[in-house]
């Protein structure tokens, strides 16, 4: 068995049976990820155990925009001030019940991350943007280093500076 980060394959990966506990992420992976990996809405990364096809865990990455007065000043006075700056958004992060405590989710985030730190090189993005679901969800970024908007403390933001560091 070999564990692998694919691009998702409509007709090779399984996710009729995924469950993380949290029905808007399963519906996402089972129902909506195709239709916006089709649309060029997201793109959507799965973790399998090779030669089985079952999904065990995904994320989903998209270009995004921040408003520059929702980050708070320490990162923003060292930014321009345009009204909207270039970021990426880890719209879902999402690991199957069965797999918890098997340092996937780390696994998942920091292949994300690094993801978005490569694509930043041709792209500019300057920070990685995440949305927690709940509290839980919210301390697990947290560990990593991200930050909330003061806003919006539910949504979280990582600079890219930092990326490299972690
Ligand atoms: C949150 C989630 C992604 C974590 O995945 P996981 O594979 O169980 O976590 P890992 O085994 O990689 O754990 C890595 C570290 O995060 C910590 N952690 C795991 N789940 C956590 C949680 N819910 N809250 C806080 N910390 C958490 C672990 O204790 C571990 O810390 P350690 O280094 O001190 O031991 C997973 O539980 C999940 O999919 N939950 C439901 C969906 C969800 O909430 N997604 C988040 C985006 S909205």
């Amino acid at each position: 068995m070999v564990l692998k980060i694919e691009p998702l394959n409509i007709r090779q990966h399984i996710r009729s049976d995924f469950s993380c506990g949290k029905d808007s992420l399963d519906n996402y992976i089972r129902k909506q990820a195709s239709q916006d990996l089709k649309r060029r809405v997201a793109t959507v990364f799965v973790l399998v155990d090779e030669p089985d096809f079952n999904v065990l865990a995904y994320y989903t990455l998209s270009s995004y925009t921040i408003d520059i007065t929702a980050l708070d000043e320490s990162f923003a006075k060292h930014l321009p001030r345009y009204p909207l700056l270039p970021a990426t958004l880890l719209g879902r992060l999402a690991v199957d019940y069965r797999q918890t405590g098997r340092r996937f989710g780390e696994l998942m985030l920091i292949d994300a991350l690094r993801k978005s730190l490569d694509v930043s090189t041709q792209v500019a993005s300057l920070a990685v943007v995440a949305e927690a679901l709940d509290e839980e969800a919210l301390s697990f970024y947290i560990k990593y280093g991200f930050r909330q908007f003061t806003q919006n403390p539910m949504k979280l933001y990582l600079p890219v500076k930092s990326i490299a560091e972690l």
